[in-house]
């Protein structure tokens, strides 16, 4: 709609990679509506953001898929256009915890509720994009992804043999595998139609490994003399979400600013097929929806 400002929606944005993103896209111009579990965080982050464009804010803790649905359903009752979803926020579980709604957390905080989120709001998308804005959905994916060992179909959230690192890796995966496999699902609406596409920030520094003990330890001090800035990392989510280049663009996975070939087994179809019913049928049985 001539004049009205973009708006993207951006999970984990009260810190690290997400805030970044958020300040780039309002420098650009958008709205941006954060997210965050935290309200005291948001009402810092929505001050820090003030001046530099409209900011709205909305509290979910998205490891918890009935809220997630409920931050979803907010949205559409409020009926805003969206034209970026960017699904961002994510965490690295160790030693393995349950939600209180009885998921794994890995899985539900950085798989199924990007999930379950994208296909909530999706009316917004599509009526962006019906009027000539194709929305875009961005899943903030990761490297580590090619690190994944095939995950058996029964055991998706690691009852046995947990590792946090696998249990991550999978979950990155699981973000590739629904970026292609909504994008197949999607192109039966032809061209003009909604977009999604998978991106690795870069190695990053911010705080994501702190409070996992030894683990969280090691990885930041190996990973720190590497990482780039947050603002860095955000460059590729703000690129897919916004770059006019990229428009039709789907299904596609991106390390930073550049498209890649995903690794391991990013390419199954089959797998990403089947871990995409699955994940349709837990977010149905935590979320009650038909
Ligand atoms: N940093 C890297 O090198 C790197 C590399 C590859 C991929 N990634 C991915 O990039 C994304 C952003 O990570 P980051 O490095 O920016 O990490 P971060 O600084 O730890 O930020 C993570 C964001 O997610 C939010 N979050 C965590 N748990 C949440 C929950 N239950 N409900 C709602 N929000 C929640 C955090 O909120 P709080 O402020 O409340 O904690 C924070 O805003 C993640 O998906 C991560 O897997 C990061």
């Amino acid at each position: 709609m001539a004049g009205q400002a973009r708006h993207a929606l951006i999970t984990g944005a009260t810190q690290g990679i997400g805030l970044e993103a958020a300040r780039a896209l309002l420098q650009q111009g958008w709205k941006v509506t954060l997210v965050g579990r935290d309200p005291k965080a948001l009402e810092r982050v929505q001050g820090d953001l003030a001046g530099t464009g409209e900011v709205a804010t909305q509290l979910a803790d998205l490891s918890l898929l009935r809220q997630t649905q409920a931050l979803g359903r907010r949205m559409l009752e409020k009926g805003e256009r969206l034209h970026a979803l960017i699904n961002n926020a994510g965490a690295y579980f160790h030693p393995r915890q349950m939600t209180g709604e009885g998921v794994e957390s890995t899985w539900a905080l950085n798989h199924l509720s990007p999930f379950g989120l994208t296909r909530t709001v999706e009316p917004l998308l599509r009526a962006s994009s019906a009027e000539g804005q194709p929305a875009r959905v961005v899943v903030v994916s990761s490297n580590a992804h090619s690190m994944a060992k095939k995950p058996p179909l029964d055991d998706l959230e690691f009852a046995e043999g947990y590792r946090a690192m696998q249990a991550y890796a999978r979950s990155k995966l699981a973000n590739i595998w629904f970026v292609r496999e909504q994008a197949r699902r999607w192109a039966e609406n032809g061209p003009g139609g909604i977009t999604i596409n998978a991106v690795h920030p870069g190695v990053v520094g911010t705080r994501f490994f702190r409070g996992n003990g030894f683990f969280g330890w090691f990885w930041r001090t190996l990973l720190d003399r590497v990482a780039i800035t947050p603002a860095e990392g955000a460059r590729g989510l703000v690129r897919l979400a916004s770059d006019p280049a990229l428009t039709g663009v789907t299904g596609k996975y991106f390390s930073r600013e550049t498209e890649k070939q995903p690794g391991g087994l990013g390419l199954d179809e089959t797998l990403a097929s089947q871990v995409f019913d699955a994940s349709a049928r837990r977010w149905a049985e935590i979320t009650r929806e038909g």
